[in-house]
């Protein structure tokens, strides 16, 4: 097996080979005169694996052209994070789905695709070739428990989050619960108490995303009020758009941990071993 990667998710690829025990293949990336994306693989007639995170549009297209590049070997495709995967409802007359514009197009050339803790499931519908969706809700469990919370209680920002909060809660047998969250815009969310008792207690909140950072900062500020004695966070996916990471440890978030998935200075577990996992199952 070939690992091979944009150069969006080259830490995550060079993990994900370490760990399967497989090649990590070297790519030439570079640009035409124009801005236009080029790039030479030394591959590859053998089982690959292509890995990209769509982060943004030029990651997107970057990530077409290597598939392309290795399509004759029919790759396998992980797509750590699949940006544009959040526009999956036509709210007006005349709007795109853009979760399935890019599902369709990434599935052109590959055999199958993981992905990993996908924000709406219903999304996984779009592609055409077989598709499987990964959790890391046990990696951040882990990362938990290595970070010696004590008696932490798990908490989800939305009812969206409930059950990925309970798979992270039950690596340590954490109490958990959940908030209810109503988003107002892109920026702003309203989230009042469920039935929780914060006070004294060490919060960690878990999410799927963090993106503007707006759920987080609405709960971390509401727990801290009721009498949070720390409050910390959680993701898979660290986008932290528009400053969101200092914005968060500025309003008084002690820790803001992510995964792997969007490679990230903050990126303090890996989806490596999950995906080795995945791939070996199928
Ligand atoms: C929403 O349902 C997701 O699970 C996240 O809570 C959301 O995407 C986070 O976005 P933001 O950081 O912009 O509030």
């Amino acid at each position: 097996m070939k690992v091979i990667s944009t150069e969006y998710s080259q830490i995550l690829a060079a993990r994900i080979a370490r760990e399967g025990g497989w090649d990590l293949v070297d790519v030439k990336f570079s640009r035409f005169p124009d801005g236009e994306h080029y790039l030479r693989t030394g591959v590859v007639d053998d089982e690959v694996v292509v890995v990209g995170s769509v982060v943004d549009s030029d990651s997107l297209v970057q990530l077409l052209l290597l598939i392309d590049a290795c399509s004759g070997s029919s790759p396998v495709l992980l797509l750590p994070y699949m940006g544009y995967a959040r526009q999956d409802k036509q709210f007006y007359p005349g709007e795109p789905l853009s979760a399935r514009a890019v599902a369709r197009a990434l599935s052109s050339g590959v055999c199958r695709v993981f992905t990993v803790n996908i924000h709406d499931p219903g999304v996984l519908r779009h592609f055409t070739v077989p598709v499987e969706n990964l959790s890391l809700a046990p990696e951040i469990g882990a990362y938990l428990g290595r970070s010696g919370y004590d008696d932490p209680l798990i908490l989800a920002p939305d009812d969206g989050a409930v059950s990925f909060a309970s798979m992270v809660a039950a690596a340590g047998n954490w109490d958990c619960d959940h908030l209810e969250k109503t988003r107002i815009s892109g920026e702003e969310v309203r989230i009042e108490p469920k039935h929780l008792c914060a006070d004294g207690r060490a919060v960690v909140i878990v999410d799927d995303i963090i993106s503007t950072g707006s759920t987080l900062a609405t709960a971390a500020g509401l727990l801290s009020a009721q009498g949070a004695k720390t409050v910390a966070a959680a993701c898979v996916h660290g986008v932290f758009a528009g400053g969101a990471y200092a914005r968060l440890i500025a309003s008084g978030v002690e820790d803001v941990a992510a995964s792997d998935t969007i490679e990230q200075a903050c990126s303090v577990y890996s989806a490596a071993t999950t995906v080795v996992s995945g791939i070996r199952g199928c």
